[in-house]
This record gives C-alpha cells, sequence and structure tokens, in this order.
C-alpha cells in the first residue's frame, strides 16, 4: 500500500558553511523527540555542494536525509568544468536532488537536460524532486494549467517510477518564490489536483506520485497550506535556514 509520508524538504540554496550543522543538529533533535507524530514525516535538507559530504556523513544513522540542489546532466565522469554528476553526489551520501529548480531553467537548463538529469539520477539511486511552476506572465495570461502541462508531459515518462516515490513533484509558482506570496487556497487546491491527474495520465492512476508545494513557505502560512489534503509535503527554502523556522512549520503541521 502507499504511503502517507509527508516531505519536509528544505532548500539552502547558496547559503551554508561547515558550521551550519548546528541548525540541522537541532532540528534532528526536535524530530527524534517528536515521537508522537515522527513516523508520519521525512526531513531532507539540500545543502550546497560543499557540505554534502560531511553533512551525509554527520547525519548518517539520524532521522534528517541529505540530499542536493542540481547536478550535472551527463552520468559518471566526464571533461565538464565545475560539474558534478549524479554517481559523484551518490558516492558522497546525497539521497535525493532537485531537479528544475527556477533558478536553473533560469540558468539555461532544457526539457532534455532535465530528463538526463532525472534519468542518470534515478540511475544512481537517489531520489528525484522534479520543480515545475508558472512564472507571473503565464498566471496573468490564464495560461497556467497548459504551462504545468507541458512542463510535467515534456520530461516526465512513465519509466521514473519504478520505485514508491522514487520520484516527487513540487509545484512552485516562480511569483511566490522569496517574495512572501503564496496562492490562494482555493487555486492552490485546483493546481495540486490538476497536476495528480496529469501525473495520472503519464504514470497511470495507482502510481500515487506525491506532490509538495514550495514557495515561501513558513510558519506564518502553514496553518492555510495544511488545510490542503492534496499537498503531500513542502519544499522549504528561506524558513529552512533557521531552526526556529523550520520546526515551527513542522510542528504546527501536526498540532
Ligand atoms: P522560498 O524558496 O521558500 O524561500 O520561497 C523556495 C524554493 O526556491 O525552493
Amino acid at each position: 500500500m502507499a504511503n502517507n509520508f509527508k516531505y519536509f524538504i528544505g532548500n539552502w540554496k547558496m547559503f551554508g558553511l561547515p558550521e551550519s550543522k548546528n541548525i540541522l543538529t537541532l532540528i534532528d533533535d526536535f524530530i527524534k523527540a517528536d515521537t508522537k507524530f515522527n513516523s508520519k514525516y521525512k526531513v531532507y535538507i539540500t545543502p550546497p555542494f560543499t557540505l554534502i559530504e560531511s553533512y551525509s556523513s554527520f547525519f548518517k544513522n539520524k532521522t534528517i536525509k541529505i540530499g542536493a540542489q542540481n547536478l550535472y546532466h551527463k552520468d559518471n565522469f566526464g571533461s565538464n568544468t565545475g560539474s558534478v554528476s549524479a554517481q559523484m553526489l551518490r558516492a558522497v551520501g546525497s539521497d535525493l536532488v532537485l531537479v528544475g529548480h527556477s533558478d536553473n531553467r533560469a540558468e539555461g537548463d532544457t526539457n532534455e537536460m532535465l530528463k538526463q538529469k532525472i534519468q542518470s539520477a534515478l540511475n544512481n539511486d537517489m531520489q528525484v524532486t522534479f520543480c515545475i511552476g508558472e512564472s507571473k506572465e503565464e498566471k496573468v495570461k490564464g495560461n497556467t494549467f497548459p504551462f504545468l502541462k507541458s512542463q510535467l508531459t515534456s520530461v516526465l515518462n512513465s519509466e521514473f517510477n519504478k520505485i514508491e516515490d522514487s520520484l516527487i513533484v513540487a509545484y512552485e509558482p516562480i511569483w511566490s518564490i522569496g517574495t512572501g506570496m503564496i496562492p490562494s487556497s482555493e487555486e492552490l487546491t485546483k493546481t495540486i489536483k490538476y497536476i495528480k491527474e496529469v501525473l495520472n495520465e503519464i504514470f497511470g492512476k495507482t502510481s500515487n506520485i506525491k506532490v509538495l508545494y514550495g514557495g515561501s513557505v513558513d510558519s506564518s502560512n502553514i496553518n492555510d497550506l495544511k488545510i490542503i489534503s492534496e499537498i503531500d509535503g513542502f519544499l522549504i527554502g528561506g524558513a529552512s535556514r533557521k531552526e526556529k523556522n523550520f520546526i515551527d512549520i513542522i510542528n504546527k503541521y501536526f498540532r
């Protein structure tokens, strides 16, 4: 039977130094003590590449899992200066990788590259969180649904979900990232349902692919977001870099 975990994924972006590990230690202590609810959720943090190895070895037998924010689209090794492949990430303990974040799409990630990124992450036993989301312009044009559908169908194929939760989708409207603005509950409910319909078309109804929401999630709006039962978790940027904010989100979600 499909699991019902909620995902809380903290995306640190280009922030974090070795000593920032203290933030994770405090979050990990909270999760361990949260015995009433901690079997209902999973927490991942995606620090910058520079911290993955030390953090993943430190948190190896703990509750927090460590992932990466991106990867190069070619497998294994190659003469690609400045790039990091799926094999390299897996070797240093990355369990998950974000693919298709709007920051990386803006820097040139194409659908073809995103396909290759997902495939090589899966080949190397990492879970993938595939990010999609419309810009303000698409939204204003009333183009959100066709835009999201095209982002999903031009990259995903039914081979990508052979193991449960090996693929997770994160809906992050670009206009809500880092702006403090989130979609209305009504809008968000409709959009998440729509994304799940498209995923059912691609993967079949029983695939039960999880869909997260991301974009300005914090402890002040989590009470509005948690009533939307279609949302399977959250991709959290700014609020994941302070332990109190991140813990408050989880705490309020379950209480
Ligand atoms: P935010 O970032 O929570 O700071 O809006 C989310 C993201 O970019 O993943």
